[in-house]
């Protein structure tokens, strides 16, 4: 008789026929660093995350180093903000700043840097605004100069979150001109405009004053239109496709495996923040809930994660070899 049951009998042999695992190679931690000093802020919206200054940001650093997952992705909140977001390409700004001491501190970290313009403008849009537009090509230019900025300051991987039209062959072009050849490019291919962020956006204080994302972020309707986008993100340079949010959009990780470029998928800070709060009104065992939704993100596809649960992950996954 055809018994699957037989490859479940005992834990061992779940083990050997288990199709998906999760590394710590695998995992990337999100960190906020926040312009000031003695600063440890507690996102409200996030529990177990913080924004910290430079100066305390080794309280973080120590665990992510001894965590063993792959690097991080900094997000930098800069006090000074105006139209055309001059602190983000500002050598001396407060993400050069923490990316130089993160390199000089932890040089075998991989420092992934959010290339963006919402921390940055005083409108928390993405690119330069015109009444009530958001320019597209007049952008590009601003955050061509901020991943240029970012690099010199020892990021090792530019990640474009922003959304314009062929911001990724800009930035590829003036990372090149700068010297800048072997600095891959993440890019957020297929970036939908999703209610998932927004306890991102308390963190990182980047929700847009007036209107919304949606002229440049993806109608989450679109799947197929993802596809273009990752297409179009390759064919102008970008090494590493992401897809983002990741669990509701799993169908969309799936179809991007077919590029055969190694792909990336954001468990952003909604998806986070729903578990921490059901877990906390003890209606679910977080650790169990994580392990479940990472796999199924890696069954889908994704080769790398980005993902606020990476600390405990890695920790879980300690405990359980
Ligand atoms: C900036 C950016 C956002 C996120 C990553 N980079 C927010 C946004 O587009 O408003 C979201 C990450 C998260 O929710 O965890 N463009
Ligand atoms: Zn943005």
């Amino acid at each position: 008789m055809k018994r699957f049951r037989r490859l479940r009998t005992n834990n061992h042999i779940r083990r050997l026929v288990r199709e998906t695992s999760i590394s710590r190679d695998d995992l990337i931690y999100p960190i906020f660093v926040a312009e000031g000093k003695n600063i440890k802020n507690p996102v409200e919206s996030m529990p177990g995350i913080y924004q910290y200054s430079v100066d305390r940001l080794d309280e973080i650093l120590i665990q992510i180093n001894r965590s063993r997952i792959s690097g991080l992705l900094i997000f930098g909140i800069p006090n000074h903000k105006d139209e055309l977001a001059s602190s983000a390409y500002d050598d001396n700004g407060v993400t050069q700043m923490a990316i130089r001491h993160i390199k000089a501190n932890y040089p075998e970290l991989l420092v992934f840097a959010d290339v963006c313009l919402c921390e940055y403008t005083s409108h928390g849009h993405c690119g330069v605004v015109e009444g009530d537009k958001i320019l597209n090509d007049e952008t590009l230019p601003l955050l061509s100069k901020m991943a240029v900025s970012l690099a010199k300051a020892g990021a090792d991987i530019i990640a474009p979150s922003d959304m314009m039209d062929g911001r990724v062959a800009a930035i590829r072009q003036s990372l090149d001109e700068n010297g800048f050849i072997d600095i891959p490019i993440m890019s957020y291919s297929a970036k939908f405009s999703s209610a998932y962020y927004s306890p991102f956006r308390n963190a990182a204080e980047s929700a847009p004053c007036f209107g919304d994302r949606k002229t440049y972020q993806m109608d989450y309707a679109n799947g197929r239109e993802a596809l273009r986008e990752i297409a179009d993100d390759i064919s102008e340079g970008a090494d590493i496709v992401m897809v983002k949010p990741a669990l509701a959009y799993l169908d969309v990780i799936k179809e991007a495996s077919r590029y055969e470029y190694p792909l990336a998928a954001y468990n952003v800070s909604g998806e986070y923040s729903m578990v921490k709060a059901a877990a906390q009104n003890g209606w679910i065992d977080e650790k169990s809930i994580v392990m479940e939704n990472l796999t199924a993100i890696k069954r889908a596809g994704a080769d790398i994660i980005i993902t606020y649960h990476a600390l405990d992950a890695a920790r879980w996954l300690e405990e359980d070899v």
